[in-house]
C-alpha cells in the first residue's frame, strides 16, 4: 500500500516542489493550502504525471481549529491513513520592532507556531487512530536558532517551534511517531525573499540589486538553499533510514548555522 504524505502549504513555492518531489517519491499526496486554487492545481499536475488519484488537493486555514479538523477528516475519508505531515505554512512580516505592529506579530505567530500545534495535533491523531509509525516533519528556518534583525515575529514564532517539536517528540515517542524540524537557510529566488528585498536594501543601505550576494556571502558553502536541498533531508527524515532520529531541529543552511 502507498504512504500517505499531507503537506500543509503545499499550494506555492517550497511547499509545491515538496508535493511533486514526495509523489515522485512513491507517495499519495494531499496537498493542503489555504489558496485551495493553488492546491488544487498542485494534485492536478501530480496526477497528470503518476496517475488519476495519486494526489487530492485541499482547502485549509491551518491557523483555525475547525479548518485542521475537517482537513484531516477529508484525509482520512480520501486517503485512510496518514503516513507524513509536513507543516510547510510560512508567513514573514518585516519590520523594525519599534514599528512591529502587533497584528503582525500575532499572525507570524499563527500561521508559523499556532497552525503546526493544530496540524500536528490532529495528523497524529490519525496516524494513532490507523497504528501507523508516521513521521511529522516542520518546515522551520534558520531564524528559528538565532534572532533575526526586522523580523521579531517570524524568528519568535520559529524558536518557539523548536520547543514544540520536541515536545511533540516526547508525546508522540511511545508511538513510533518522530517529530523533526528542518532549518532552513535563505532560499533566495522565493516571494517570501524576494518579498524582504526592499527591507533588507534598506536596513544595510545598498542597493536592492546587491542584497542577495550579501546574503550568498554569509554561507560557507557560498550559495542560497535550493528547494531541492530540503527535499533530499526531507525524504531521509521521512524514511525508515531516519527511525531512531526524533526531536532535532536539523540545519540545511551551508554551515550558515552549526548548532
Ligand atoms: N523563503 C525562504 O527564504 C525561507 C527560508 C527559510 C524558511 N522558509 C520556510 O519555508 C516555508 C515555505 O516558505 P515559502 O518561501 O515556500 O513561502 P510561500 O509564502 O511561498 O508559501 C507559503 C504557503 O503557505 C500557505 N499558507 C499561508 N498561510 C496559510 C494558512 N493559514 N493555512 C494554510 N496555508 C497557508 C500559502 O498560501 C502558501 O502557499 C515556510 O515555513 C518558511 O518559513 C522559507
Amino acid at each position: 500500500m502507498k504512504k500517505v504524505a499531507v503537506i500543509i502549504g503545499g499550494g506555492q513555492t517550497l511547499g509545491e516542489f515538496l508535493c511533486k518531489g514526495i509523489a515522485d517519491a512513491g507517495y499519495h499526496v494531499a496537498v493542503a493550502d489555504l489558496n485551495i486554487d493553488n492546491a488544487i492545481k498542485v494534485a492536478d499536475e501530480i496526477n497528470q504525471k503518476h496517475g488519476a488519484g495519486t494526489a487530492k488537493g485541499f482547502g485549509v486555514d491551518a491557523t483555525n481549529e475547525e479548518s485542521v479538523i475537517k482537513l484531516a477528516q477529508n484525509v482520512d475519508n480520501t486517503f485512510n491513513r496518514a503516513d507524513l505531515m509536513v507543516y510547510s505554512a510560512g508567513i514573514a512580516k518585516a519590520a523594525p520592532i519599534t514599528n512591529f505592529a502587533l497584528k503582525d506579530f500575532q499572525l507570524s505567530v499563527d500561521v508559523n507556531l499556532t497552525g503546526y500545534f493544530l496540524c500536528a495535533r490532529e495528523f497524529a491523531k490519525l496516524m494513532l487512530k490507523h497504528n501507523t509509525a508516521g513521521r511529522i516533519i516542520q518546515i522551520n528556518s534558520k531564524s528559528g536558532k538565532v534572532g533575526s534583525k526586522h523580523n521579531s515575529g517570524y524568528s519568535a514564532a520559529k524558536f518557539g517551534g523548536v520547543g514544540l517539536t520536541q515536545s511533540l517528540a516526547l508525546d508522540l515517542a511511545d508511538y513510533g511517531i518522530t517529530v523533526n524540524s528542518l532549518m532552513l537557510g535563505n532560499l533566495l529566488k522565493s516571494p517570501m525573499f524576494q518579498s524582504l528585498i526592499p527591507q533588507y536594501a534598506k536596513k544595510l543601505g545598498i542597493p536592492e540589486s546587491e542584497v542577495e550576494q550579501v546574503y550568498i556571502d554569509k554561507v560557507p558553502l557560498k550559495r542560497g538553499c535550493d528547494y531541492q536541498d530540503v527535499l533530499n533531508v526531507l525524504l531521509f527524515y521521512a524514511s525508515d533510514k531516519a527511525s531512531y532520529c526524533t526531536g532535532q531541529s536539523i540545519n540545511i543552511t551551508g554551515g550558515q548555522v552549526m548548532f
